[in-house]
């Protein structure tokens, strides 16, 4: 009897407790959509990219921490940070984008250009058969060359499938603007049809580029990636390409190899990033992605690899991101 007495005094604790931890995660719930609602932009970037909270770290089975992802213009996702390979080759190439692979990136830049799809797409496979990442969770970037490449697009298309060997494509970008830019990007259009490109994007795409070609297309792009970092910020383009729908891709995040004895030692920088504890990089690439642009530092380095991507458990405030839009010199780092 007595026995019964505190079995029935534990059950209502519990029953409390269940009640309580109900409510809590309805709260919690009703308070998440509501962030979500403030953030749900018309222009490709959705609720999981909340720039007013500290994000939520997500984790694959493996237990990996992955950046969030954003909906494309075309329904299809894509994480909200990745890798660039500019520069990498033979293992080096492989090596940074396995390790990053490793480290939960699941978005990788390439491009005819860089001469290192074939170390890009051999890092995939292997990945993939390690039992690292799913195919299917990994989106790769490559991109075909103005010249040669654009007369013969489907040449230079199909060379860009085969040299990656990872089934199909994930995004295609024209590399700059150029001639027979439109015929190139209507027969990467044909590609996507037949399956071996998901989406398209273009690159080097300013606003008079971006007027001219994109009432000449069928696909709207879902990206455009372009010079970006603090002494480069290019907000005019960044807030027209957004208003398009198209998701903004930042090269140069860092400001580029060679470049960057200044950016890499900024004394505003500095200060921000003693103040949440962190790197100077890591500030400068959570700047990029409060900012709804998505990052693609490039590393061969395994430390600089996963300090880039652990930049989710923070957030700069209003007044740091403005000292960073302050820095803004439109300082071009490069030609294009
Ligand atoms: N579409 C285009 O026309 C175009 C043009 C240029 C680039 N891109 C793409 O954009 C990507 C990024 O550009 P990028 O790689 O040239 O320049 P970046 O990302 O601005 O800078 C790369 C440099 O930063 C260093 N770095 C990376 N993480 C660091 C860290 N945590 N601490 C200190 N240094 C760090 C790297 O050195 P370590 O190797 O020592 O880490 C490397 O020297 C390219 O790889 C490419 O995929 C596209």
């Amino acid at each position: 009897m007595q026995k019964k007495e505190i079995s029935y005094e534990r059950n209502g604790v519990l029953k409390c407790l269940r009640l309580f931890i109900t409510i809590t995660l309805m709260a919690t719930t009703l308070l998440t959509h509501a962030q979500c609602m403030r953030v749900h932009y018309n222009d490709g970037w959705t609720e999981q990219i909340d720039v007013t909270t500290v994000d939520s770290i997500t984790f694959d089975e493996n237990g990996q921490h992955l950046a969030p992802t954003i909906m494309l213009n075309n329904g299809l996702r894509m994480p909200a940070f990745g890798i660039g390979t500019y520069s990498l080759h033979g293992e080096t190439c492989f090596n940074s984008v396995y390790t990053a692979l490793k480290n939960g990136y699941r978005l990788i830049d390439t491009a005819y250009m860089y001469g290192n799809e074939e170390e890009v797409g051999r890092a995939v496979r292997q990945a993939v058969s390690d039992g690292i990442c799913k195919r299917e969770d990994v989106t790769v970037i490559t991109k075909i060359y103005p010249g040669t490449q654009f007369a013969n697009p489907e040449q230079a298309i199909q060379e860009r499938i085969d040299r990656l060997n990872i089934g199909y494509v994930d995004i295609m970008l024209l590399h700059h603007p150029g001639d027979n830019d439109v015929k190139a990007y209507r027969a990467m259009e044909k590609q996507v049809e037949a399956g071996g490109i998901h989406s398209l994007g273009i690159s080097c795409f300013y606003i008079d580029e971006l007027k001219r070609f994109l009432p000449q297309v069928s696909i709207k792009p879902v990206l455009v990636q372009n010079e970006i970092h603090p002494y480069y910020q290019d907000t005019e383009v960044v807030d027209y390409i957004h208003s398009q729908g198209i998701v903004v891709q930042a090269w140069y995040p860092l400001g580029g190899r060679g470049y960057q004895t200044e950016l890499l030692s900024d004394p505003v920088l500095k200060r921000i990033a003693e103040a949440h504890g962190k790197s100077l990089v890591q500030v400068i690439l959570r700047w990029h992605y409060q900012r709804r642009v998505v990052a693609i530092p490039g590393s061969s380095n395994p430390a600089h690899i996963a300090e880039n991507i652990d930049i989710f458990d923070f957030q700069l405030t209003d007044e740091e991101m403005a000292d960073i839009v302050a820095l803004n010199r439109n300082e071009k780092h490069d030609w294009y």
